[in-house]
């Protein structure tokens, strides 16, 4: 196993990791590789969905989406995101995470670390969008800082939660009363220390953190959307300095520090086919 940085950039290329044989220190070297550098590709992975999983168990513990209609009809543990019709059927679901988010960011306990695995590849327009969190709270103003450390923000997935081909014909109002009813908004300390690198995180997502108060419980929204616009989630450009395209190709698997990074689909305007696979674990460091 060799691990590289990418160059001038966010992340690591690791070549030669081979999931089925590695070992616990192959694995626990690759897990301290995302914690400290965000993001690891590995190179020219061929795993089935059962193997895929199989990799995320060696790597902690698997927490499967808890909405169903993501998931893998083989391997439910397995969330799939697609836009190609299997024998006429959707598998999975189409245009996922088009938005600034950390994965399950609006439950009590988010995953520790997301691996995502590239089925269809388009041919453009490929790659997802990071910003690492430790280096946005770091490269905050000191008065922002400041402001950012006696607050706590409340994430909610009510903005983003996908109506389901069962929903159709269901009044609006039914449909949030049961996402209100089984994710109810949590509410977290807006600023969070990691507990491998000891970095400060500006943990907060311009899709899921839905307002931040004061310890006086008073809402602060300009606060928040001073915050989203210094970490560089409200560019729609996307050319802030915070900013990393990842792009991938057929046969790389990527590895994140979900705890440290907001995502985002990358924006096609020309739809490609594509899919990916992605499995979430919860890993023991806290
Ligand atoms: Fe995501």
């Amino acid at each position: 196993m060799r691990i590289t940085p990418q160059e001038g950039k966010l992340g690591v290329v690791v070549e030669g990791f081979d999931a089925n044989a590695a070992s616990v220190d192959d694995i626990e070297t690759l897990k301290e590789a995302v914690y400290v550098n965000k993001i690891a590709v590995l190179k020219h992975q061929e795993l089935n969905p059962r193997q895929f999983l199989a990799l995320g168990q060696r790597m902690g513990t698997v927490e499967p989406y808890y909405e169903p209609v993501y998931h893998h009809p083989e391997v439910r543990e397995v969330f799939v995101s697609s836009n190609v019709k299997e024998n006429g059927k959707q598998v999975g679901v189409p245009k996922t995470g088009k938005f600034w988010h950390s994965d399950y960011q609006f439950m009590p306990r988010p995953y520790d670390l997301t691996l995502i695995y590239p089925q269809v590849v388009p041919s453009k327009n490929r790659g997802t969008y990071f910003i690492n969190l430790a280096t946005a709270y770091r490269t905050l103003s000191e008065e922002l800082k400041l402001a950012a450390k006696e607050t706590t923000a409340t994430h909610s997935v009510r903005r983003y939660f996908k109506i389901r081909p069962t929903d159709v014909y269901r009044p609006i109002s039914e449909i949030i009363d049961e996402v209100d009813a089984k994710t109810p908004p949590v509410t977290s300390p807006t600023t969070v220390t990691h507990p491998v690198t000891g970095e400060t995180l500006l943990y907060i997502s311009e899709g899921f953190t839905v307002s931040i108060q004061d310890v006086d419980g008073f809402p602060r929204p300009e606060l928040l959307r001073a915050l989203l616009e210094a970490t560089g989630q409200l560019d729609q450009t996307f050319q802030h300095e915070n900013i990393h395209l990842q792009s991938f190709e057929k046969g790389d698997m990527l590895v994140w520090d979900n705890r440290s990074m907001v995502h985002r689909a990358l924006h096609t305007t020309t739809p490609e086919p594509a899919v990916s696979y992605r499995v979430t674990v919860y890993d023991d460091a806290h």
